[in-house]
């Protein structure tokens, strides 16, 4: 993996659809238990494919730190070997580092505790907060020395030398975590007594269980078992090196893509998972058909595509299985054809984050209703998604499958797009790969205060059937939230920052910020005059644009304001300069509030326009002015409908074709 930089965040454009092909890069799950194992077998291991990622990095450092010579590179096509070390590592004094990756501290840790030294077990501050306790509960049971040194239950962990007795069976709980049963499991042959493990109570995420046998047995360790409640191991068992190994394609990866296949019209084909993969996430694929889709699958393959009637069916399922892919199912329920219930996932809730509480709170910015339980979420699709800024919670998984919500044709900014290095550094690549972007067509309308842009954008939006954009709203709100929270109107920096962390929901035609409906409010008087005074800061300008471009969605935006069409859309299908002279302007404001039980004169009415057009037309940051390439209208002597009719004219050629007239 070349090192790469990521930035604070990445524009998704909205997807039309998605076909081709994707090779995956190898499983995290099978990566780090081949390379323990092999670490622990006698012989070297030449590994294939392993994956390249955070997690796997920090796996291989801490074997290195234990002495193990891991030669060459990880990634698909290249080659590591391991130099095992028969069970005995050479270095039994180590501090180890591990990230946030659950597939490295518990293995290692049941590793360490039974081979005995002073080691140290610590993560990022997340890993802080992931449960051990059962694990770390089971293995002091056999006499090791393990101390939570933080928090009792849960990392950093100093590890010993204790006496490991194995006489009695070993009971572990399996209800938290599978990882806790098969850290015991990849630990206790290098006993080299006879070891039974029995689980307490349900067992979770059984088929990454079955991924733990099938990989012991490829070195060489049978565990017989009865069920998923008792595993026998046998006395001598010993790993021994395989000679070489694969490592399979992630299927949880695969999921974001036979997803994206699903929703997006597809076929889409996964490369490195087949139908007969050790890897329990490939049945997200079974899940895909029972959705509607079109599945196919090879020996090294699988293929998703649409169902025949392109609408993906609503779902209950049990989904503790396959608690990774599940969220990509949670996506899914997006592109469904009515509620969605994800089953028996309370594992969600102590994994890279609170997954069941980040995905509520993303899925509903991009307009579904959910609600979360304690293990299930149910997901309401909306008629239509919105664009949004998507908060990605340090978790890999929350950034890919929310990045399958722009199949809706809505944009998305993903926030700390870097975390996907955890599993799959060249996510968003293989995305683009197989994506379609949609040419989503805006019209844009600007114009000086009163000139109608609101009436007339609305009717234009309405014949057309096209989403609108009130952008002087956004200037309001930001100006309310200032008034409320005693922000300095002038200080540029400030309300930047103000603009970029506002909680704004559009939603039909109310204005929600931060949970208080402010339809009504941001139209105060004080707020006009508020706004018109931080629309000159550029540094809040700024903060607003991808606001302003996250409602260019499917099928089409009707943006107006006063940079429509030479700031914010400049490649809009069509720009409009709605103007009117003053007096006219003045008169329809006179007119509204009369309407509304106002009563200010027409005089002052038509001070205050003429003061805001100069104001507007004077600021160094986005004046207010016609683009080089707009349609002048000037409605002073046209009706409302007049003036959208003369719109439509324009804008339907140019949204029929993508191409237009001159003006
Ligand atoms: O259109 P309106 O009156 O709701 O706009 C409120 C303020 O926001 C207005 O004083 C100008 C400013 N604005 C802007 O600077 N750029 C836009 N695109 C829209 C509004």
């Amino acid at each position: 993996m070349t090192e790469r930089v990521w930035p604070p965040h990445l524009d998704l454009p909205p997807l039309a659809a998605a076909r081709g092909r994707v090779r995956l890069p190898g499983s995290k799950s099978l990566s780090n238990r081949t390379l323990l194992l092999a670490a622990l077998a006698d012989g070297a291991t030449e590994l294939r494919d392993v994956l390249d990622s955070d997690d796997t990095r920090h796996m291989q450092a801490a074997l290195r730190a234990l002495g193990v010579r891991v030669d060459g590179r990880a990634g698909n096509g290249d080659a590591l070997t391991v130099h095992g070390c028969g069970g005995d590592f050479p270095v039994r004094t180590a501090d180890l580092f591990l990230g946030n990756a659950g597939t490295a501290v518990r293995p290692l840790t049941a590793v360490l505790a039974v081979v005995g030294g002073d080691f140290g077990v610590s993560g990022v501050a997340r890993m802080h907060e992931r449960p051990i306790g059962d694990l770390v509960d089971a293995l002091v049971g056999l006499g090791a020395r393990i101390d939570c040194t933080g928090t009792p239950g849960f990392p950093p962990l100093r590890i010993g030398r204790g006496t490991i007795d194995v006489s009695r069976p070993v009971r572990v709980r399996g209800d938290v975590s599978s990882q806790f049963l098969t850290a015991l499991l990849m630990a206790l042959p290098l006993t080299g007594r006879d070891v039974v493990i029995e689980v307490a109570g349900p067992l979770i995420s059984k088929p990454y269980i079955e991924i733990t046998l099938a990989m012991m047995a490829r070195f060489g360790v049978t565990v017989a078992r009865d069920g998923f409640e008792r595993f026998t191991i046998a006395a001598g068992s010993r790993y021994t090196s395989p000679g070489t190994l694969a490592v399979e394609g992630d299927a949880s990866g695969a999921s974001y893509f036979l997803a994206a296949g699903a929703i997006g019209g597809g076929p889409v084909r996964v490369e490195g998972v087949g139908r007969d993969s050790v890897q329990g996430d490939v049945r997200f694929a079974d899940a895909l058909e029972h959705l509607g889709a079109r599945v196919t699958r090879g020996e090294t393959w699988i293929e998703a595509a649409a169902p025949v009637d392109g609408r993906l069916r609503a779902f209950d399922l049990d989904l503790n299985a396959i608690p990774d892919a599940a969220m990509t199912l949670a996506v899914a329920a997006l592109f469904a054809d009515g509620p969605c219930r994800l089953r028996n996932i309370a594992s969600w809730r102590v994994k890279e984050t609170d997954r069941l509480a980040a995905m509520a709170i993303e899925l509903r910015k991009v307009g579904a209703t959910v609600d979360e339980q304690a293990d299930a979420l149910v997901v309401t699709p909306p008629a239509a998604l919105r664009g949004a800024v998507i908060h990605t919670w340090d978790d890999h998984r929350m950034a890919m499958c929310l990045a399958l919500a722009t199949l809706g044709g809505v944009p998305l900014r993903i926030d700390d797009p870097g975390c996907v290095a955890k599993t799959f550094p060249d996510f968003f690549d293989r995305l683009a790969d197989v994506a379609q972007p949609e040419v989503v067509p805006v019209i844009a309308i600007d114009g000086p205060a009163a000139s109608g842009k609101g009436t007339v954008a609305e009717g234009v939006a309405r014949h057309f059937g096209l989403r609108t954009l009130d952008s002087g709203s956004l200037y309001r709100i930001a100006a309310l939230a200032a008034l409320r929270g005693d922000v300095d109107l002038d200080d540029d920096a400030a309300m930047g920052r103000l603009a970029v962390g506002l909680d704004i929901v559009f939603d039909g035609g109310r204005i929600g910020l931060a949970g208080d409906d402010v339809t009504d409010a941001i139209r105060d008087e004080t707020v006009s005059v508020a706004a018109s005074r931080i629309a000159v800061l550029p540094a809040l300008r700024a903060a607003l644009l991808w606001r302003q471009h996250a409602f260019r969605a499917r099928p089409g935006l009707v943006a107006e304001g006063r940079d429509m069409g030479t700031v914010v859309f400049p490649d809009a299908t069509l720009k409009v300069f709605l103007t009117a002279s003053a007096q006219a302007r003045a008169e329809r404001r006179h007119k509204q509030l009369i309407r509304k039980g106002t009563s200010v004169s027409l005089a002052a009415l038509l001070q205050e326009i003429e003061a805001r057009d100069a104001r507007d037309s004077a600021r160094a940051s986005a004046p207010l002015a016609a683009a080089a390439d707009a349609f002048h209208l000037d409605t002073t002597a046209l009706t409302a409908d007049a003036a959208v009719a003369r719109i439509v004219e324009w804008a339907a050629p140019r949204l029929a074709t993508g191409k237009a007239p001159l003006p």
